[in-house]
């Protein structure tokens, strides 16, 4: 088994970076093997809806996303962690996730989820939010926990006193890890489900028509 994982902060040990590396260990001593990439203090352009990934088949503005794109590929599962700015996840994170998911060109049908944010005190919830819409318009299904994914700390290190919220980390994994192992048997068994060619519509309709 495989997990990316993507920490989107800038602090490479801070509050987030603790957070997942609760879930890593729990995975690790079960022999995943795990890529993580921490956005940390590069400098991520956003989406330029330039539509060179459909042509190319890999984002064509530079840097890492390619690179991810082919881990995304290799893994079952992934993990998305964010610190809250402003109850959204942090910018850069996007900025990534954006490209990464629109340039991917791999079937990420039942790879798994899982997202985690971490703030102060508010909006970890509208954050985990946001990155769960990753994965569920790419069928990919969601991990849960025993709470919704987040955890609280302001300055590196004070997440150190939310046992809840780390032990609810060790409680995504395990859960993420039966997920994987699940979806492996099941392929075997049935098969991934069944495709349709897509239907695409746009809201576009005058209201007097
Ligand atoms: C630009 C910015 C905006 C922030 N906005 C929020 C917020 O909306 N709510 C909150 O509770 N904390 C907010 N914080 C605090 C961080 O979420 C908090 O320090 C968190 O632990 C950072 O995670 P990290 O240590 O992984 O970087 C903000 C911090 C920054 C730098």
């Amino acid at each position: 088994m495989r997990v990316l994982i993507i920490n989107g902060s800038p602090r490479k040990d801070g509050n987030t970076a603790r957070l997942l590396n609760e879930a890593t260990k729990v995975l690790e001593a079960e022999g995943v093997e795990i890529f993580r990439y921490d956005v940390g203090a590069k400098v991520i352009r956003g989406c330029m809806a330039c539509g060179g990934c459909a042509r190319a088949g890999k984002c064509v503005l530079g840097d890492d996303v390619p690179m991810l794109a082919a881990e995304l590929a290799a893994a079952d599962g992934v993990i998305i962690g964010s610190p809250v700015y402003y109850s959204s996840p942090n910018g850069s994170l996007i900025s990534l996730l954006d490209r990464l998911f629109m340039s991917a060109n791999c079937d990420l049908r039942m790879k798994v989820g899982a997202a985690f944010a971490v703030a102060r005190r508010a909006g970890t919830d509208t954050s985990f939010d946001v990155l769960n819409k990753y994965f569920t318009i790419n069928q990919m299904p969601v991990v849960s926990g025993r709470y919704w994914n987040n955890g609280f700390g302001r300055a590196p290190g004070e997440i150190e006193g939310d046992a809840e919220g780390l032990q609810n980390a060790r409680f995504v994994a395990r859960n993420m890890l039966f997920l994987m192992k699940s979806i492996a048997l099941g392929r075997e068994a049935y098969g991934l489900p069944e495709q349709e060619p897509v239907e695409r519509t746009n809201f576009i309709k005058r209201a007097d028509v």
